[in-house]
């Protein structure tokens, strides 16, 4: 794939356009081990070695971060009040990166983040039943008729009732802890769950979304890039 220099960095997110001309015109980048001139000079993403302030440049098709989101931030790609989960992207800009899914603002844990929108399309879609894993701290005692409620689904105010969903009480109180297992990704789904059965959600966080586990060393607010491994069972 033949590209311009500064499109080609700015695209992987070692900065905007103008900043990258700024380093291209300051000596700092090179291409085929020679400092590169030029910002319109066409490389070759596949073939020509560049480097950026003395690393390696590698060009990745596709990108793909796990997060564990922290409470506070908008799953957006944008918005004009709240931080948003690419905000916490700090070095990692590039180009067309968005987030797989929603989660509420206050709700934390697992979120991909990627480039690639056919895999997205997949995980999202609601023909294929993604499982999805939820921690949540529920007020009021949840009870086993919770579980087989939730077992032969509960109707939250859609047309349709929800699809069976695996309800596991690790604790029943008037704190009750639960884990929950959906295939869908309804709106508030997990809250509205709850509701449905008198109870409230008042802390949610996302532990699984089909083979990909949240990594338990991951703070909110701190990402990794996926292992290959991830990536290949994913795709
Ligand atoms: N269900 C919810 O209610 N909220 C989320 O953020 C995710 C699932």
């Amino acid at each position: 794939m033949m590209i311009r220099l500064d499109k080609y960095l700015a695209e992987l997110g070692y900065g905007t356009r103008s900043q990258v001309k700024k380093d291209i015109a300051g000596g700092q980048v090179t291409v085929n081990g020679v400092q590169a001139k030029r910002p319109e000079i066409k490389i070759d993403a596949d073939r020509d070695q560049v480097t950026y302030k003395g690393d390696a440049v590698t060009f990745e098709k596709y990108e793909y971060y796990m997060l564990n989101k922290p409470a506070g931030t908008v799953t957006a790609t944008e918005d004009r009040s709240d931080p948003t989960v690419l905000d916490l992207l700090k070095d990692q800009r590039r180009k067309g990166l968005f987030p797989v899914g929603r989660l509420d603002k206050d709700t934390e844990g697992l979120l991909l983040i990627t480039n690639d929108g056919e895999t997205a399309h997949r995980l999202l879609s609601p023909r294929k039943h993604v499982d999805k894993v939820y921690y949540a701290d529920v007020r009021g005692k949840v009870t086993e008729e919770d579980v087989r409620s939730f077992a032969e689904g509960v109707d939250i105010g859609d047309e349709k009732m929800t699809m069976p969903a695996d309800l596991e009480i690790l604790e029943s109180g008037a704190i009750s802890r639960i884990r929950l297992t959906i295939r869908e990704g309804r709106f508030h789904q997990v809250k509205r769950m709850f509701q449905s059965v008198g109870k409230e959600v008042i802390y949610l966080k996302r532990l699984q979304m089909g083979s990909l586990v949240l990594d338990t060393e991951l703070k909110p607010g701190e990402y990794r890039k996926l292992t290959k491994e991830e990536v290949d069972s994913l795709c």
